[in-house]
């Protein structure tokens, strides 16, 4: 590949100055002897121009042409390798065994029952033998150091991954029971790194519910604590985020995430570290509105700072995937 690479560059190199020249000669042969033609009465200023326009119309198709026999290989094989990737059946889908459920009688949170996952090949679990109940209209909080496995058991509940053995449900309903679209569509997810799209700040947050109304996308920003630095942007909520959102600060990103999350309104929210850039003030201010919006929601939190979860109606101490104590802070 760096051979071939490096020759076809070599000969494009070459190639480039070359067909210049010739472009430029095939010029001056026209003006010269145009030249002499008008020179002679015999032929106008004007056309002389308007045929060396054409010329450079012609020679310059004529180099697209040549780049096209480069091009087309390449697209050839990108778009088998595109397929490939499309083609891809995921090992999670919706099976026969669905059940497009009917709701259990009231809600009953999310439970974990006697969770074990290992990610493919790996050795140890990363998480293992976890059962805990996070009930409804409570915050449960899952604290431990990195590579505790507080992100793995978020994943596990909209299905990113299957538990190697044990179950989890949500709402008395084993979640692999449930039509993803369904069990999805129940859950606010915030992953650990913020995502954002290339779009406007309203568009992103519209990515968590695409029928809210511009007050509802209003309200949710002012929950997530963004309306501070939303309005300041040049155009406020029509102002544009770059792809991935760079041009946004970790916090600033953090807060949009959340704000799509909160715009959901799900039944169980998944918040994955997402405090982590927040300075204390704001991150106190966005638990209060997250405490108001989720009232009877199942709120799952994973942190590392402790002033995060002080007041989580249960925390869980994990550590290597085992949970080393659960209880209140006090
Ligand atoms: N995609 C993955 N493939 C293999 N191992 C992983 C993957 N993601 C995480 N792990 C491993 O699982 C463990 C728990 O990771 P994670 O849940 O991300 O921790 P935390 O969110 O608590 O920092 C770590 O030991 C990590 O190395
Ligand atoms: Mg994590």
């Amino acid at each position: 590949m760096t051979e071939t690479a490096i020759r076809v560059n070599k000969i494009m190199a070459a190639a480039v100055p070359l067909i210049m020249l010739i472009m430029n000669l095939a010029i001056i042969a026209i003006v010269w002897f145009g030249g002499m033609r008008v020179d002679a009465g015999g032929m106008q200023v004007g056309d002389l121009m308007a045929f060396i326009q054409y010329a450079m119309l012609i020679m310059l198709s004529i180099l697209m042409g040549a780049m096209l026999f480069i091009m087309i290989p390449r697209a050839e094989v990108s778009a088998a390798r595109v397929n490939e990737v499309m083609d891809i059946r995921s090992s999670i889908s919706d099976n026969d065994a669905m059940v497009d459920c009917p709701p259990a009688d009231g809600k009953l949170g999310v439970v974990f029952k006697d969770v074990t996952y290992y990610y493919p090949g790996a050795e140890k679990p990363a998480l293992s033998h976890l059962s805990f109940t996070a009930h409804p209209g409570e915050t449960t909080a899952v604290i431990g150091g990195t590579g505790a496995g507080k992100s793995t058991l978020l994943n596990l509940i909209p299905r990113f991954y299957d538990p190697e053995s044990g179950s989890i449900s949500i709402d008395g309903m084993d979640i692999r029971k449930l039509p993803l679209k369904k069990l999805r569509g129940m859950i606010g997810y915030v992953s650990q790194k913020a995502v954002l799209f290339t779009g406007t700040v309203a568009e992103n947050i519209r990515y968590g519910n695409e029928r809210a109304t511009d007050k509802e996308v209003g309200e949710a920003i002012r929950s997530a604590q963004a309306e501070d630095f939303v309005s300041e942007m040049a155009c406020g909520g029509d102002s544009l985020i770059s792809q991935g959102g760079k041009n946004l600060s970790g916090g600033q990103k953090q807060r949009l995430a959340i704000a799509r999350a909160l715009l959901r309104k799900p039944a169980v929210y998944l918040l994955d570290d997402c405090f982590s850039a927040l300075d204390y003030k704001t991150d106190a201010k966005l638990r209060a509105e997250l405490e108001k919006a989720a009232n009877s929601a199942t709120v799952i939190v994973a942190a590392q700072r402790i002033s995060t979860i002080l007041h989580a109606d249960q925390i869980i101490v994990l550590d290597e995937g085992k949970v080393a104590g659960t209880g209140t802070h006090a």
